[in-house]
């Protein structure tokens, strides 16, 4: 495996397939800045930065090296805390700007937040952006301090672009990485660690290697590495398959490819939604939402997470890839049981298709008792004309509902989402995804039939509440107990519909300290 480090070719040979990027840095190149605290994606003590071209430019992304395999570095620039002074000495001014504001406090903490303020001043400070307290904040999410010292960090972030600028040399790192690129040899049909760059590779591969663990981002597998010291003898990388790497967009859905990182899969879909901006922000930290992809979250199914829940209301559907063919099923049908899908041993996850807003649904939900639905052509030809989620007059409701116990950078115990077409005082089409409440994430087909053609009144939605309490079983555990859980998910169905009536502050994104406590 080859990187850009220090402006410096990193040649490695021999890295274990599950070996991680952690690992790689701490114990094989001695970079020991970057710190281990949880091993699992939530603390930010390991916060790296990586940088790909696009268009010419560096795109550049903090990462968690934790839960990344190293070998998904390859062909990339990397920085980690030791790579920011000057030679000199002089500070960087994440750095710099840590000092000034005494940022700077225990020695595990801080090198993931000056990694994420070198990310930031990447990204927004060198491309003349401004870094607002609201921005500092969504980007920090993934870094915690246990002893609680962010406002002089926050204000460190906003004090970067005050300080003598500090500038990469883009054009030379691009010119280095793709010289590696074009050094980099055909994908080997055995190799340890497969990262094809073709869909008719990344086929081809997944039918002669069954077994290889796949992977499209890690932020899941790579728990399974850390935590539950599982091996691979052979992993199959997805992310660097050209043609899942894209968001397409269509007239009546978006396409995005299984590589599509949540960061671009969520930007696409905010892009048109606007109103799933604190939803999405809040899906687990940014350096997670940087490697994670939309495709592995669908793929490994977590009855948590939180993708699933959104885009089953929203009325999403899955395109499975083998070299036979391709299938297109509602998302909902694609798990089978805890953490289990219709995925054959030959086939992958490729696309997801999300109906856009406003538009003619390509692909119509299925109401109850409907069944499957036809296939399309894989997932990218638009269908007929059928039923739309924003086709016509009418009034479109969607609230997307996160319960955990932290606000920022935490794992959901109920997600609830829902997406109602109001027409004339009729409750015409209802779609409701729900995580957290049973062994997949689920479309619960009970509350929506309390409500699919029934005027939207305070009772209709009482009753759907009623049918939500005790449409799923959910189990207890360190997230919320059982009737916690069902509780909770009949409470988001009043607040759905108090917020339909425009009751205002009834929710966490609307709260603001300095109100409730005013005289
Ligand atoms: Fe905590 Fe990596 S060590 S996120
Ligand atoms: Fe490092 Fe608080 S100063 S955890």
């Amino acid at each position: 495996m080859r990187f850009i480090r220090r402006g410096e070719l990193v040649s490695l040979g021999n890295v274990t397939p599950d070996r991680t990027l952690l690992e790689l840095l701490r114990e094989d190149l001695g970079a020991t800045g970057t710190k281990e605290g949880c091993g699992e994606g939530d603390c930010g003590a390991c916060t790296v930065v990586v940088a790909e071209p696009q268009q010419g430019r560096l795109q550049y992304r903090a990462i968690n090296s934790c839960i990344r395999l190293a070998h998904s570095v390859d062909g990339l620039a990397l920085w980690t805390v030791e790579d920011l002074a000057a030679d000199d000495g002089t500070l960087h001014p994440a750095q710099e700007a840590m000092v000034q504001c005494h940022g700077s406090q225990c020695g595990f903490c801080t090198p993931g937040f000056v990694m994420s303020l070198f990310g930031m001043y990447q990204k927004h400070v060198c491309q003349g952006g401004a870094i607002t307290r609201e921005l500092a904040q969504e980007e920090l999410s993934g870094n915690l301090c246990r002893c609680t010292g962010y406002r002089p960090i926050l204000d460190a972030a906003q004090q970067m672009a005050a300080l003598p600028p500090a500038r990469v040399d883009e054009a030379a790192i691009v010119r280095q990485l793709e010289e590696i690129a074009a050094l980099r040899p055909p994908v080997p049909a055995d190799g340890a660690y497969l990262a094809p760059t073709t869909l008719p590779e990344l086929l081809a591969l997944r039918a002669n290697h069954p077994e290889a663990q796949i992977v499209a981002g890690c932020t899941d597998v790579g728990l399974w590495v850390t935590k539950m010291h599982m091996r691979f003898a052979q992993v199959l990388d997805v992310t660097r398959v050209r043609e899942l790497q894209r968001v397409e967009t269509y007239e009546n859905h978006l396409a995005i490819g299984a590589a599509v990182t949540l960061t671009d899969a969520f930007d696409a879909l905010v892009g048109e939604r606007p109103q799933l901006k604190t939803f999405a922000n809040r899906f687990a930290g940014l350096p997670v939402r940087n490697s994670g992809t939309l495709g592995g979250n669908i793929a490994n199914g977590s009855p948590i997470g939180d993708s699933m829940p959104l885009l089953i209301a929203l009325g999403a559907h899955v395109v499975l890839l083998s070299r036979r063919g391709h299938r297109d099923l509602p998302l909902e049908q694609f798990y089978t049981g805890y953490r289990k899908n219709v995925l054959e041993a030959d086939e992958v996850v490729a696309w997801v298709k999300v109906p856009r807003p406003d538009r003619p649904h390509p692909n119509p939900l299925p109401q109850a008792g409907e069944g499957e639905l036809q296939a399309g052509q894989a997932g990218l030809a638009p269908s007929p004309r059928l039923r739309g989620e924003g086709g016509g007059e009418g009034q479109q409701l969607l609230r997307a509902y996160k319960i955990s116990k932290r606000y920022d950078d935490d794992i959901s115990a109920v997600c609830l989402v829902i997406s109602a077409h109001i027409r004339d005082g009729i409750v015409e089409r209802i779609a409701i995804g729900a995580g957290g409440v049973a062994a997949t994430p689920v479309r619960a087909l009970q509350a929506e039939a309390a409500l699919r053609g029934q005027p939207w009144t305070a009772e209709a939605a009482q009753r759907a509440a009623a049918a939500l309490r005790s449409e799923f079983q959910p189990i207890t555990d360190m997230r919320a107990s059982a009737s916690y859980r069902c509780e909770v998910l009949g409470n988001l169905m009043q607040r759905f519909w108090l917020e339909s009536q425009g009751v205002q502050h009834i929710n966490l994104e609307s709260f603001r300290l300095e109100e409730a406590v005013a005289p």
